[in-house]
């Protein structure tokens, strides 16, 4: 694939700006997509500047309206959408599963598990059409396992899991590829918000097999994997990017 189409959303930030900036670097064609206009049209400004044709497209993917129009945008500029990357997420604020109010499970629900499916809906009519495309939805290492006090998050980052292996399934048919990427814990503003401050980060940093986080590059690099033709018979996989987590259960290291 050369010269991919790409749309990212949450793409102004973290892990979702890591993998933009990748993609711009290999000559891709960029839809880059968020809530901040003035930051999202500076960021495609900064995308072209690195020789990649890019467009910024509002869009807060807890919305129908907002989506479709992300995707019909795409289509607009660039004539199709290749690759289709479900970033945008939340992990709102954790908690003890006694203390859950509606608005809490709003928050998360809509941003992680509406929002990947809507991404999905709309993606999904653009790419029947053109008979191919690839998406990844960005999971976690905790849409695979519990963690305590994030009851909330680590069910949406499930459910993303189960819609990613759904349409895996639906898409086979009409050429469409559909994986999720796990994270592990990556030096994000998420991350530096789920674990607090630095004395609880080196702490959950120690417990690391690597000790360490991962750096949103490190995810950005095997996310270009999973989305590219080098993974052509990859569908329906969870690629966990954890730096050995998963491998011994949850946060066993040696010192
Ligand atoms: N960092 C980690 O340790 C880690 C581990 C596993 C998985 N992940 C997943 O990786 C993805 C990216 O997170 P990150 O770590 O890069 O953190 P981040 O920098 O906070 O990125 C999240 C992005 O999503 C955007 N967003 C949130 N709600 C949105 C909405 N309703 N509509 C559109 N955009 C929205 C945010 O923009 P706003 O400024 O508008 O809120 C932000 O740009 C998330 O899905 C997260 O769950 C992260």
């Amino acid at each position: 694939m050369s010269d991919p189409v790409v749309l990212i959303t949450g793409a102004l930030t973290g892990i979702g700006r890591a993998t933009a900036l990748a993609y711009a670097r290999q000559g891709a064609n960029l839809v880059v997509s968020g809530r901040h206009q003035d930051v999202g049209e500076q960021f495609a400004g900064e995308l072209s500047d690195l020789g990649a044709p890019a467009e910024f497209v509002r869009a807060d993917v807890r919305f129908d309206a907002d989506v479709k129009d992300l995707v019909d945008r795409a289509v607009a500029r660039f004539g199709r959408i290749d690759v289709a990357v479900n970033n945008a997420g939340t992990a709102g604020t954790p908690g003890p599963v006694t203390d859950v109010t509606d608005e809490d499970y709003q928050a998360i629900f809509d941003t992680n598990v509406k929002g990947t499916l809507l991404c999905l809906k709309h993606e999904f009519r653009v790419m029947r059409e053109q008979s191919v495309g690839s998406i990844v939805n960005v999971s976690s290492v905790f849409g695979l396992m519990g963690y305590p006090e994030a009851t909330l998050y680590v069910g949406s980052k499930h459910a993303v899991v189960g819609f990613t292996k759904a349409a895996a399934l639906e898409g086979a048919a009409h050429g469409i590829r559909v994986n999720a990427i796990a994270p592990g814990f990556t030096r994000t503003a998420m991350y530096e918000q789920f674990t607090g401050d630095d004395t609880a980060r080196d702490a959950v940093d120690s417990v690391l097999p690597m000790h360490r986080a991962g750096t949103p590059e490190e995810i950005a690099e095997a996310l270009q994997y999973l989305g590219s033709d080098k993974a052509s018979y990859l569908s329906g996989h969870v690629l966990t990017v954890d730096g050995g987590l998963m491998a011994g259960g949850p946060l066993l290291s040696s010192s």
